[in-house]
């Protein structure tokens, strides 16, 4: 089977810890298991027999999904090697070739590359940078069809922070409902809001919603490699028949660390250590490119480790990239791996003194451009 390159992942997979700067990590600085769990806990993980476990996830880790979301118990919940496997067994597992997909752009492109690959039809339909990165609903109105079969958003949005409003939703799911179409979110950024309120899920909105979510970003925990999905139980079924063939199961460890820590209180002090770091980072963000005039426009993000600002400097973002990875060390990921030149996403997410280091060298490589 042919795939097209998954550009952002294979150019982060090149270069992010090969500079000195990875100034597009998109989600935030991780934590040790010292920082999250007590010692007592972490003696505990030593006994535990590296057996596979339970294929769909732990029934204690199900069982702390679900109660993150209303309604649901641990059987509308699937556990998986990161909310990149989710996203994959999402389009493998409930599309079918010649089936359309109609997919919110600017996105973190994999379920986009995926679903090309095997045969769906995919559209997209656009948040609107003169909307303030809201959704354009007259263009995803003017797309459905009764062929349609999944609506795929990413909210709060990877890169532009967006977080869609109530009524935005709402007419999605209107959308979605007149088709009988799957309403697919990937979440993943759920909990790292800038504002506290945390973002509502689709998933209790609409019958045929199904969530992604995961620790890698909100949680600042990637290295678990643990995400899951929520939806309706049958569904959840189908996919865990389909994870059969992709990893089988998670990581025993993982699934336990990641039942501790979402506990209540656990998971409260992660999501608040988190928040403040991005509150902070935006802040010092803003300041930053407060100091260069014109040069840089931003629509502050509301939820997401990300920035996504336009720059108004004739050079190209590939090459933007390129230069200041070749010359300062610095790895920003350029527009032009959303389709949309101009723009640079920025993490946010990092330690401040290394974020403002790798601030100043844009700044160098900046004047280097200007003075020509
Ligand atoms: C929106 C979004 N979804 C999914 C993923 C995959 O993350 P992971 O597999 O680490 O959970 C990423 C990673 O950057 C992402 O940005």
């Amino acid at each position: 089977m042919k795939i097209e390159i998954f550009e952002l992942e294979r150019t982060l997979s090149l270069w992010e810890n090969r500079v000195k700067y990875n100034l597009t990590e998109s989600g935030i600085h991780p934590f040790t298991l010292n920082e999250v769990l007590s010692q007592d806990e972490i003696k505990e993980l030593f006994s535990i027999r590296l057996g596979y476990g339970q294929s769909n996830g732990s029934e204690e880790l199900r069982d702390a999904i679900s109660q993150l979301y209303p309604g649901t118990d641990m059987d509308n919940v699937l556990v998986t090697n990161g909310s990149a496997e989710a996203n994959f067994l999402a389009i493998w597992t409930y599309l079918e070739p010649e089936d359309e997909l109609i997919y919110m752009l600017p996105n973190y492109m994999q379920i986009w590359g995926i679903a090309r690959s095997f045969g769906i039809n995919v559209k997209s339909f656009h948040l609107r940078e003169e909307l303030n990165w809201g959704p354009d609903l007259e263009q995803l109105k003017s797309l459905i069809s009764p062929r349609t079969k999944m609506i795929a958003v990413c909210n709060p949005n990877n890169p532009t922070g967006a977080v869609l409003s109530e009524e935005e939703m709402n007419e999605i799911i209107r959308l979605a409902e007149q088709t009988d179409a799957w309403i697919y979110a990937d979440e993943v950024y759920r909990g790292a809001e800038y504002e506290g309120k945390e973002t509502p899920s689709f998933l209790g909105k609409y019958e045929k919603a199904i969530v992604c979510c995961g620790l890698s970003k909100a949680y600042a925990l990637p290295g678990l490699r643990i995400g899951w999905l929520v939806g309706p139980k049958k569904s959840m079924e189908k996919a865990w028949a389909y994870h059969d063939y992709t990893s089988i199961g998670s990581g025993i460890i993982s699934n336990r660390i990641a039942t501790l820590v979402l506990r209540p209180e656990p998971r409260n002090k992660i999501l608040n250590r988190n928040r403040r770091i991005l509150i902070e980072n935006l802040a010092a963000f803003q300041e930053w490119i407060g100091k260069h005039n014109s040069l840089f426009e931003l629509i502050p993000p509301r939820g997401g480790g990300i920035v996504f600002p336009r720059y108004n400097v004739e050079i190209n973002s590939t090459e933007l990239a390129t230069k200041l990875r070749e010359e300062k060390s610095v790895y920003i990921a350029a527009g032009d791996l959303f389709g949309m030149d101009h723009y640079l996403r920025i993490g946010i997410g990092t330690e401040k003194d290394y974020f403002l280091t790798g601030l100043s060298l844009i700044d160098e490589t900046l004047e280097e451009i200007k003075r020509g």
